[in-house]
């Protein structure tokens, strides 16, 4: 026992297996969503059949396991089957049919793209994939710019399962009538985990990616506090990762609580889930927002000036501070007229993912 036995050395690191915090990161189980998969897995079930499957609207906040939940259920048909072809795409970066299509070639090895419209290449897909059954999981779906891959698959793709995933309670009920009906969607609903839930998911994951016995009870147990507090998983891989950071930056080598406060404290400077700490105006705004989300800028002005007599000016700064609490995200754009709108959408916790860089 020497006096330096505390402190990590250079060569040293708390982290075993830092990417498995990664949020894109699929771990090797995930407990406590296996209804969900099993309710899954039954929608994919008649394709085994070479029969038409059923599709599934997945709805819940961000950060609870959607994602994962159904890439876990692809990789294990990946390794059963070769008859089902599982297709992953996220919407929030392919968000527009083209780039869906150009994304569909990339995952069935069709490679001779350029300068072929959207319908050119839609036919290769159809002469490949309808010789086999497929399943389409379209992520973060609401963030699609025109439907029409939606119709295309619906139309001319002949046995397949479409997943949709969508964190947009109301993105089904604004969907066209006519891809609405030929959905015939069936709704699975992931709700937040519970505490004990939180532990198990934030414990296994810690198993992972730390040394073995770096961490001391209570700082991991103030961690999964808050992120049970946030319900966002996302929050929780975060913070343990910070807190590993922290801690390796004091050369300690344990993960104490000062240093997952620490961690914390760093999360509030991007993130005020806690609306009580906003103004009472800002606060008004913010759920004319919440309740039109996606709306133009002006909708949301006249809603709060109809309320409050307040001038743009005025609405202009406190929309500029929800933002940067990332409340709220300001899209800016450009009409046909060549005109500038502004659009704002309710939440922005995606932006949690800046921090992985
Ligand atoms: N049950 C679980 N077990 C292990 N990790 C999980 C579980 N649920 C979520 N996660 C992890 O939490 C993070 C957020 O999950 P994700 O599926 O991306 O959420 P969503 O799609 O609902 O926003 C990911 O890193 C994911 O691996
Ligand atoms: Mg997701």
């Amino acid at each position: 026992m020497s006096l330096f036995d505390n402190i990590l050395q250079d060569s040293e690191s708390l982290f075993s297996d830092e990417i498995s915090l990664d949020y894109e990161y699929l771990p090797k189980l995930l407990p406590y969503r296996e209804n969900q998969q099993h309710h899954i897995v039954s929608c994919i079930k008649p394709l085994f059949e070479k029969r038409n499957g059923k599709n599934l609207l997945i709805l819940g906040q961000p950060g609870i396991g959607k994602t994962a939940a159904v890439r876990f259920v692809l990789r294990d048909l990946e390794q059963e089957t070769d008859e089902i072809f599982p297709i992953y795409i996220n919407c929030w970066k392919k968000n527009t049919s083209h780039k869906i299509v150009l994304e569909i070639c990339d995952q069935i090895g069709y490679k001779f793209t350029q300068n072929k419209t959207t319908e050119e290449l839609f036919k290769k897909i159809m002469e490949v994939l309808n010789k086999k059954t497929v399943v389409f999981a379209l992520d973060e779906i609401d963030k699609i710019e025109d439907n029409s891959i939606l119709y295309l698959i619906l139309e001319d793709i002949y046995r397949k399962t479409i997943l949709l995933i969508t964190n947009e309670r109301k993105w089904l009920s604004n969907l066209d009538p006519r891809i609405n009906s030929r959905l015939m969607i069936e709704l699975l609903e992931f709700k937040p985990y519970t505490l004990d839930e939180t532990k198990g998911i934030l414990k296994q994951r810690s198993d992972y990616a730390f040394v073995k016995d770096v961490w001391e009870p209570n700082a991991i147990d103030l961690i999964t506090k808050k992120t049970f507090e946030l319900e966002d998983l996302r929050v929780g891989m975060f913070l343990l990762k910070e807190s590993g950071n922290v801690a390796e930056s004091k050369a300690s080598r344990k993960i104490l609580k000062e240093h997952s406060d620490v961690a914390i404290s760093k999360l509030s400077t991007y993130k005020i889930k806690d609306s009580k700490s906003l103004e009472k105006e800002e606060n008004l705004i913010l759920s004319i927002i919440k309740e039109n989300s996606g709306k133009p800028s002006t909708d949301i002005y006249n809603a709060y000036k109809e309320k409050t007599g307040k001038s743009y000016r005025t609405f202009s700064r406190k929309i500029k501070y929800l933002e940067k609490n990332k409340l709220i995200t300001i899209k800016n754009i450009t009409s046909d007229l060549g005109g500038q709108t502004s659009i704002l959408n309710y939440g922005t916790i995606k932006k949690l993912t800046d921090f992985e860089t």
